[in-house]
């Protein structure tokens, strides 16, 4: 083995390796003395002084500010919900379908000729015959007799898509309905819709 003789060179070894007292590069001693004054100064700024959020109270700030805006856009849908005509639009109809196929047929059946849930093709409606009712009926559910509250999982987008869907299965007459269940007057036509 060649003796090395350098005057940086250490005296220790392991395994035949040794080591270099080598300057450090002058930006990267720089740049240390940059962390440590960032340090000193994120200390002082956040957890002397507390002037600024931490983490947690950011999370919280912009978690309230976010929950604000869905609450406006949701309270906005509620208030129009009585004076929304459903959508004619064929791109609105067809992810329409694609929610009621997944969402509601389990319990409408695929062509809305019901199951668990009523027939939404006929012309007897549990909870009122207008389109606005059903968006009402399906953004507030019916809980205590198995219909979901959609308001927790869809958005008010895609709650007007969906209703506006069902509503062209209004008069669609799907063999074995279910039958009716509200035998009192509620009957319309869907004439009565136009
Ligand atoms: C877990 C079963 C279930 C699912 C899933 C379900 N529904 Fe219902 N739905 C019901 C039941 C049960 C009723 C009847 C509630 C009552 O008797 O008051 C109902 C009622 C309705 C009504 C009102 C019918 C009327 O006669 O007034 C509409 C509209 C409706 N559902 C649409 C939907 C849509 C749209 C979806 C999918 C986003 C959906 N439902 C998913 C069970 C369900």
């Amino acid at each position: 083995m060649t003796e090395y003789n350098d005057p940086l060179l250490l005296p220790h070894e392991v395994d035949g390796i040794r080591e270099l007292d080598n300057k450090l590069p002058r930006w990267w001693v720089l740049l240390f003395y940059c962390c440590i004054a960032f340090a000193a100064a994120y200390m002082l700024q956040y957890h002397v002084l507390g002037a600024g959020d931490l983490m947690v109270a950011q999370y919280t700030k912009e978690m309230a500010a976010g929950t604000a805006v869905k609450q406006a856009a949701m309270s906005r849908f509620e208030t129009e919900l009585p004076t929304l005509d459903p959508s004619k639009d064929p791109a609105v109809l067809a992810q329409g379908k694609k929610t009621f196929l997944t969402l509601c047929a389990p319990c409408h059946r695929p062509d809305g000729g019901g199951l668990v849930g009523p027939n939404l093709t006929d012309d007897y409606w549990i909870h009122g015959p207008l389109f606005a009712d059903n968006l009402r009926t399906i953004w507030n559910g019916v809980p205590e007799k198995g219909m979901i509250t959609w308001k927790n999982s869809l958005k008010p987008k895609e709650v007007y898509e969906v209703a506006s869907y069902i509503f062209t299965l209004r008069g669609s007459h799907p063999p074995n309905p279910k039958p009716p269940e509200n035998q009192a007057p509620a009957k319309t036509g869907p004439s009565a819709f136009e």
